[in-house]
C-alpha cells in the first residue's frame, strides 16, 4: 500500500469532546450504588462480547454522557481512520519512517495484503510454515544433537519483546505443553540467569533459540556467547565434541537456532541461516510474540495450537477493525484509559488476573502499553497536550489480595483495575474434606477461587458504609478505619478457558487499548527512542567499571564516586 507522510496529530484537548468531558469530570459525583439501583439494565448495556471475552464495563465510574463524550471524542481524532491505516499497512511508526502490521502475522492466508510492494501474507506464511517445520522435527525428535538424543529442553535466549511475549505464553499455555520438553528463558545480563538456568541442564539434549529483533541487543548477544560457552565446554567434558573447531561449529549447528530480522548477523554470530527464522521492521519487539519470536512457544504446544492462538489474535483484530466503537471493546477500554488519565487523574492502571496461569500477563503488558505510550513527544515531534502513559502494573489474585489490595481499597488514589478470569480451570480440583464451615466437603476450589473475583470487583464499588460499619456493632472509634469507600472502577473480563485461542485475544485486546490511547494522545506508539540514551551509556561507562581511570574521571562526580566504591567493594 502507500507510505503516506503522516498529517499532523488532531490535538484532542482542542475538541470540542475534551470540553465535554472536562465540564463533565467537574460534575460528576461518582455513585455506582445509586446509578446500579436507578438503572437495573446497567450491567447489561455496559457488557459487551468480543470474541470469546464477556466484557463488564459496567462498574466504570461513568454515565451515558461521559460514554457519549468519549466516542465523540474517538470521532474527533479520526481513531477509526488512523485504525483503517494500520491495518493497511501505512506508515504510522512516523519517527521509525514503518508500517504497523502485527495484525498481518495473523491474517489468513488467503486474505492477500500487499504493502510498499510486498506480498506480505505470503511472506508471513512462507516463514510461519518454516517455524512449523521446525517445531515438529523438535517435537517428533527428528532434530537430534551431536549425540543424536533429541531435544529436551529448549532455553530462549532474548529479552523485552523477545522473552516477555514467549515466557508469559508459555506459562500460560502450559497444560498444552508436549510432555517431555521444557522451555526456559534467559533474558537478564545478569549472569546469574544463565548460570542459573543452565546449572542442570544435560548440554546433549539441549537447544539455544536466540531470538533478537535486531541481533543487536546487548543483554542478548551475551547471554548468547555465555550459552555457547557453557555448551562447548560441558560438550567436551561430556566426551560428546572433540575440543576442536570442528567439533565447536557441529555443536553450533545442532544446538543453536536463531529468530531476527538481520539474519547477516545471525550469520556473523556463526549460526547457519538455514537455521534462522525471520521477520519483519514492521513488527515492533512488544508485538511480535505471534511472529517467528514465538517459535519457542510454537515447539513447546505444537503448530495445531499456535494456529489456534493466532485465531485468537485475528478474531480480536476483526472485532477491533469492524465493530461500531460503542461496542468495540478494546475502543471503550482504551477511551475508558484516557478518561482516567485525563479526567480522573489516575496515574495508574492495575492488571489483576485471576489465573494463575496469567501471572507473566501484567509483566508482558507493561512494556506493551509503557513502552509503547510512555512519550512526550507526539508523532510530528511537538510536545504532548496532555497527560500520556500511565503506570501498568499488577500480579495474579488472590496474591495480590493479601499484599497490595489495602490501597486500591481504602488508598487516597484511584486506581482503575482489570480483573481476568476464566472459567474453566485447567486443574479442576475439588477440597474433598472441606474446612467444617463456609468450605464444604467436596468444594470446586476454582468457584471458590472465582468467588474471590465476584467479591473484591463488588467490594471496590459498592463498598461498605459507616452505618453499615456500625449495624455490625463495631465501636465508633473503629468506624471511619473500616468504611470501604466504594466507587473504585473495575472492569471484569470473563473468558470460557484459558486456550491458545483465548490468550490471542487476550493480547491482541490489549494491544488495541494500547493504540486507542496513543492516537487519542497523538503519539507514535511504535517506536522507543527512550530506551537508547541508557544503552548508550552503558557501553561508554563499561571501561570505568573495568578500571579505567580516564574514562573515570569523565564521569559526573555522582556516578564516578559509585564507579569507585563499586570497584573498591570487588577488590
Ligand atoms: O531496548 C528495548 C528493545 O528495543 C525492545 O523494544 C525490544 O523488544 C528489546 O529491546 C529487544 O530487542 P531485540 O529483539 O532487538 O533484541
Amino acid at each position: 500500500m502507500t507510505s503516506e507522510p503522516a498529517r499532523v496529530p488532531v490535538d484532542a484537548t482542542t475538541t470540542h469532546a475534551w470540553g465535554s468531558l472536562t465540564e463533565l469530570s467537574k460534575n460528576l459525583r461518582p455513585d455506582l450504588r445509586g446509578w446500579f439501583a436507578e438503572d437495573p439494565a446497567r450491567a447489561g448495556r455496559l457488557s459487551h462480547q468480543a470474541a470469546d471475552l464477556h466484557v463488564d464495563l459496567s462498574k466504570n465510574l461513568v454515565t451515558d454522557d461521559v460514554l457519549a463524550a468519549l466516542l465523540a471524542l474517538a470521532d474527533e481524532v479520526g481513531l477509526a481512520e488512523r485504525r483503517d491505516a494500520m491495518f493497511a499497512g501505512e506508515h504510522i511508526n512516523v519517527t521509525e519512517d514503518r508500517a504497523v502490521l502485527h495484525t498481518a502475522l495473523r491474517r489468513p492466508s488467503d486474505e492477500p495484503l500487499t504493502v510498499d510492494g510486498q506480498d506480505v501474507t505470503a511472506d508471513v506464511a512462507d516463514e510461519i510454515a518454516k517455524v512449523y517445520a521446525f517445531a515438529e522435527k523438535v517435537r517428533s525428535g527428528e532434530w537430534t544433537g551431536v549425540t543424536d538424543e533429541p531435544v529436551r529442553t529448549i532455553v530462549n535466549i532474548g529479552i523485552g519483546g523477545s522473552d516477555l511475549g514467549p515466557v508469559m505464553a508459555y506459562e500460560a499455555l502450559e497444560p498444552y505443553v508436549q510432555d517431555g520438553l521444557e522451555v526456559r528463558f534467559v533474558s537478564n545480563i545478569d549472569p546469574t540467569d544463565v548460570a542459573q538456568k543452565t546449572a542442570d541442564l544435560d548440554p546433549t539434549t539441549t537447544l539455544f533459540i536466540v531470538a533478537s529483533k535486531t541481533f543487536g541487543t546487548l543483554e542478548t548477544l551475551t547471554n548468547a556467547r555465555l550459552a555457547r560457552d557453557w555448551l562447548w565446554r560441558s560438550l567436551v567434558a561430556a566426551g560428546a565434541i572433540e575440543d576442536s573447531e570442528e567439533g565447536r561449529a557441529d555443536a553450533v549447528a545442532k544446538h543453536f537456532v536463531a529468530v531476527s530480522t538481520a539474519l547477516d548477523k545471525v550469520e556473523a554470530f556463526g549460526i547457519d541461516p538455514a537455521n534462522a527464522f525471520g521477520f519483519w521492521d514492521w513488527v515492533g519487539g512488544r508485538y511480535s510474540v505471534d511472529s517467528a519470536i514465538g517459535t519457542s512457544l510454537a515447539v513447546a504446544i505444537g503448530p495445531d495450537a499456535f494456529a489456534d492462538f493466532l485465531g485468537g489474535f485475528h478474531a480480536m483484530d476483526e472485532h477491533f477493525r469492524t465493530e461500531p466503537f460503542e461496542r468495540n471493546v478494546p475502543a471503550l477500554m482504551g477511551l475508558l484509559n484516557v478518561w482516567y488519565v485525563n479526567f480522573r487523574d489516575a496515574h495508574t492502571h492495575a492488571v489483576l488476573p485471576y489465573a494463575q496461569q496469567l501471572h507473566r500477563f501484567p509483566a508482558y503488558l507493561q512494556q506493551l502499553t509503557m513502552e509503547s505510550n510512555g512519550k512526550s513527544v507526539r508523532w510530528d515531534g511537538t510536545p504532548v497536550t496532555t497527560e500520556t502513559g500511565e503506570v501498568f502494573w499488577g500480579e495474579p489474585g488472590t496474591n495480590g489480595q493479601h499484599a497490595f489490595y489495602q490501597l486500591i481499597h481504602q488508598g487516597t488514589r484511584l486506581i482503575p483495575a482489570d480483573f481476568i478470569a476464566v472459567a474453566n480451570p485447567a486443574y479442576p480440583l475439588a477440597d474433598a474434606v472441606g474446612d467444617g464451615g463456609a468450605v464444604e466437603a467436596g468444594a470446586d476450589v476454582h468457584g471458590l477461587f472465582l468467588a474471590n473475583f465476584f467479591a473484591q470487583t463488588k467490594a471496590l464499588a459498592f463498598g461498605k458504609t459507616a452505618d453499615e460499619v456500625r449495624a455490625e456493632g463495631v465501636a465508633e472509634d473503629l468506624v471511619s478505619a473500616k468504611v470501604f469507600s466504594g466507587n473504585r472502577p473495575t472492569t471484569s473480563i470473563l473468558a470460557p478457558a484459558l486456550t491458545p485461542a483465548v490468550l490471542g485475544q487476550l493480547v491482541a485486546l490489549y494491544e488495541h487499548i494500547t493504540f486507542v490511547q496513543g492516537v487519542v494522545w497523538g503519539i507514535d506508539s511504535f517506536d522507543q527512542w527512550g530506551v537508547e540514551l541508557g544503552k548508550k551509556l552503558a557501553l561508554e561507562i563499561a571501561p570505568a567499571v573495568a578500571g579505567d581511570e580516564a574514562a573515570l574521571a569523565a564521569q559526573d562526580p555522582s556516578t564516578a564516586a559509585l564507579i569507585a566504591r563499586y570497584r573498591e567493594l570487588r577488590a
